[in-house]
């Protein structure tokens, strides 16, 4: 049986964006859905282009997560994939969907996670803190932000003198390479 996933996403969107191109080339796997909390960020341009329907839901909505249990219902999504989400995830989403969210943090959980570190944030962190090594983290989703279990880590430097926005290219070149393919092995292990 083909198995949906759901995107969600509230910023440019360029993970979704990669998601939903690698998963357009393989059988058995498609981006049914993307959502957002917000009509203006650059994911909903994406989806658009690249015509896969997108909701935006307003944060009231979010906040009460049935109605978006039963959009996701509707498409028949059977895995959410958070890609730049910025919003906690509501409980009633975590009780329809139990192992079966996932994000991706642009650092090396349990180092600069947390509520509020996000995005160019969390690699600005990195470099006032020093650090030699940084990466990616992809882990599920539960009720405490950046908590979840982890199920796949990968690293790059940080040279000294590097800006953070020299840290988050390469951070989001290591997103591209393994985000999708880390959700794909998950996939197949869904009963
Ligand atoms: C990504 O780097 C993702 O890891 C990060 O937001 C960026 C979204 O970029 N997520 C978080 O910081 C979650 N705490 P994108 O919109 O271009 O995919």
């Amino acid at each position: 049986m083909e198995k949906r996933i759901a995107v969600f996403a509230s910023g440019s969107g360029s993970n979704a964006e990669n998601l939903i191109a690698y998963f357009e080339k393989k059988e058995g796997v498609k981006v049914v859905l993307v959502l957002s909390n917000k009509s203006d960020a650059g994911v909903v341009k994406r989806a658009e282009r690249l015509g896969v329907p997108c909701q935006v839901f307003q944060n009231a909505q979010w906040r009460e997560g049935d109605p978006v249990v039963q959009t996701l219902r509707e498409y028949g999504v059977d895995f959410i994939v958070l890609a730049g989400f910025l919003l906690r995830v509501p409980e009633a989403l975590l009780h329809a969907y139990p192992n079966r969210i996932v994000n991706i943090h642009p650092a090396l959980l349990p180092r600069h996670g947390g509520k509020g570190m996000y995005g160019d944030r969390v690699h600005q962190a990195v470099v006032e803190a020093g650090d030699t090594e940084t990466g990616i983290t992809i882990h599920y989703i539960n009720e405490h932000y950046d908590e979840g279990g982890i199920i796949f880590q990968a690293t790059c430097p940080v040279h000294p003198g590097d800006t953070f926005q020299e840290v988050a290219q390469r951070v989001h070149q290591l997103e591209y390479q393994y985000y999708p393919h880390v959700v794909e092995q998950l996939l197949h292990k869904l009963p």
